[in-house]
């Protein structure tokens, strides 16, 4: 069990691949904070989820683009398990649409969501972890925010996604040695997130892909555990992506 007892925030885990990395730390034996946005019963589901694999589990609501519901989050965190080991910023949104359709409004959102909410609960982890001897953090990115992938009809979304990159690397500066600060970046994966894609655009997705397919979210989680896993690796962006980013022969 390589997280036993590891307290392990996570930060909208009610679905998609926050589920899956809540899960996969609760068969390593961690701690693991469910945070949900709106739907206890779907965070409760996860919870039990956790305990089946071996894990312990609590769920916690708080919207990451309010920065005091993120504290409350960390507050509730600490007095359930005491300390965070393990913050995993996982919620994220987008909204897709032409650029001169774009609102002021879709982009505030998309960035308080994607990038500020991170960015408040990187600071009140780091708060904690630099009291308890130090810690990991693990950000989510996407290919989308590589400098060369932004998407023409979702580029707030890129764009926040690009800072979340950005900041990560700076941040591993800021917080060396004791935290280590990670980003993965994933390519098209099997989520709710994809059901909103036409059929010929999740096609045209799955064509880009060297290995023919969407990634799987118990791959990204996988990926998760290992940076978490890891003391020799800080300021990494991880892309798993099947080669969807690699461009063309
Ligand atoms: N799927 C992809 O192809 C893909 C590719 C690259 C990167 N990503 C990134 O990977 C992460 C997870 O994506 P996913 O595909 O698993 O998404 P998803 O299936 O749409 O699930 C998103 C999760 O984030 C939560 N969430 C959204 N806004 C929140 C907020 N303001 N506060 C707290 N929780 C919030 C949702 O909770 P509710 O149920 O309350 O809405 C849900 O649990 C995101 O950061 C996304 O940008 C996804």
């Amino acid at each position: 069990m390589r997280f036993k007892d590891k307290v392990v925030v996570v930060t909208g885990s009610s679905r998609g691949m926050g589920r899956e990395i809540a899960i996969a730390f609760g068969r390593e034996g961690a701690k693991v904070v469910v945070n949900y946005r709106s739907n206890l019963e779907e965070a409760r589901g996860v919870e039990n989820q956790v305990k089946i694999a071996g894990g312990e589990a609590v769920s916690i609501q708080a919207d990451v683009s309010h920065p005091e519901e993120v504290k409350k989050l960390f507050e509730e965190t600490v007095k359930t398990f005491g300390r965070v080991d393990i913050l995993v910023n996982n919620a994220g949104i987008e909204r897709p649409k032409p650029f001169l359709q774009v609102t002021f409004e879709d982009m505030e959102e998309v960035f308080q969501t994607n990038f500020l909410g991170l960015f408040v609960a990187c600071q009140e982890a780091v708060k904690i972890m630099q009291k308890t001897g130090g810690g990991k953090i693990i950000n989510t990115a996407s290919v989308r925010g590589l400098d060369y992938m932004g998407r023409v009809g979702n580029m707030d979304y890129s764009a926040s996604k690009a800072a979340v990159i950005n900041f990560t690397r700076t941040l591993a500066k800021a917080v060396a040695p004791a935290i280590c600060v990670n980003a993965i970046a994933p390519g098209p994966t099997e989520t709710d997130m994809a059901k909103t894609w036409t059929a010929e655009e999740r096609a045209q997705k799955e064509r880009k892909s060297r290995l023919g397919r969407l990634m799987q979210p118990a791959e990204i989680a996988q990926a998760v555990l290992y940076l978490a896993s890891q003391d020799g690796i800080t300021g990494e962006i991880m892309v798993i992506d099947g080669g969807y980013s690699l461009g063309s022969d």
